[in-house]
């Protein structure tokens, strides 16, 4: 008897793998690709942060009568998107200032949309009408208050949307923190240009 030819298989085997492994290169160098595309885009237009601060405040109709505050707070906020592809919609905004912890008075912004590349400065008018301070906080105020200047502090929350070419994000939130301001009463002068603190 003749021994058996062996069947062609075996070298069917190693092409197959060939392909297998054909297949997988270019897999990977797809990936490879995609990922690098990826970086490539997000280098250009990486996000640089934006920088706030407030550039002015002052304090006018000041009347602290019975525990009870009757004012005007004027602000100017300085907005800088330093980006050069990356614009901002900040759509809604709400700022409020207060002293010692207590909230003497809060006010919406309207939304605007700020190109990159751009300082943006906002005129902030904020008007306490009868609000309630209690023992110490009265005291404390009246006391700065005669000084001629007052340490507030200034919140600011927004809800912003990037946009890069067409493309548009979701929506985050935008806090400012900006403190202490030292804000004279409307006869001084002499605000110091305060930075803001940003949490997005
Ligand atoms: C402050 O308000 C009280 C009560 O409205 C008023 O009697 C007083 O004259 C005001 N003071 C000033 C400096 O405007
Ligand atoms: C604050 O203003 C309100 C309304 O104009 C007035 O009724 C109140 O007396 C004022 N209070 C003080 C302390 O000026
Ligand atoms: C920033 O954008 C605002 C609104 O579009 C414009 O009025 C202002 O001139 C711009 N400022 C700069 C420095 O480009």
């Amino acid at each position: 008897m003749a021994p058996p030819t062996l069947p062609p298989q075996p070298p069917a085997r190693p092409r197959k793998s060939n392909l297998v492994r054909c297949i997988a290169i270019v897999l990977l160098a797809l990936i490879v690709l995609v990922g690098l595309a990826v970086i490539i885009i997000w280098l250009a237009v990486k996000p640089k942060r934006m920088v706030y601060s407030i550039e002015d405040g002052s304090i006018h109709g000041y009347n602290l009568t019975n525990n009870q505050l009757n004012a005007t707070f004027k602000f100017v906020l300085r907005a800088y998107n330093p980006n050069t592809r990356v614009s901002i919609y900040y759509d809604k905004i709400e700022v409020t200032v207060s002293y010692d912890d207590t909230t003497l008075a809060f006010n919406s912004v309207d939304p605007f949309f700020q190109h990159h590349r751009n300082v943006t400065k906002k005129g902030l008018t904020l008007v306490a009408q009868g609000a309630a301070l209690y023992g110490s906080v009265a005291r404390d105020l009246g006391l700065e208050k005669s000084s001629g200047k007052v340490e507030l502090e200034l919140r600011l929350k927004a809800k912003i949307r990037f946009k890069v070419g067409v493309w548009k994000s979701r929506k985050r939130t935008l806090r400012l923190l900006c403190a202490p301001l030292m804000v004279p009463l409307s006869s001084r002068k002499g605000f110091t240009r305060t930075l803001c603190d940003v949490d997005l």
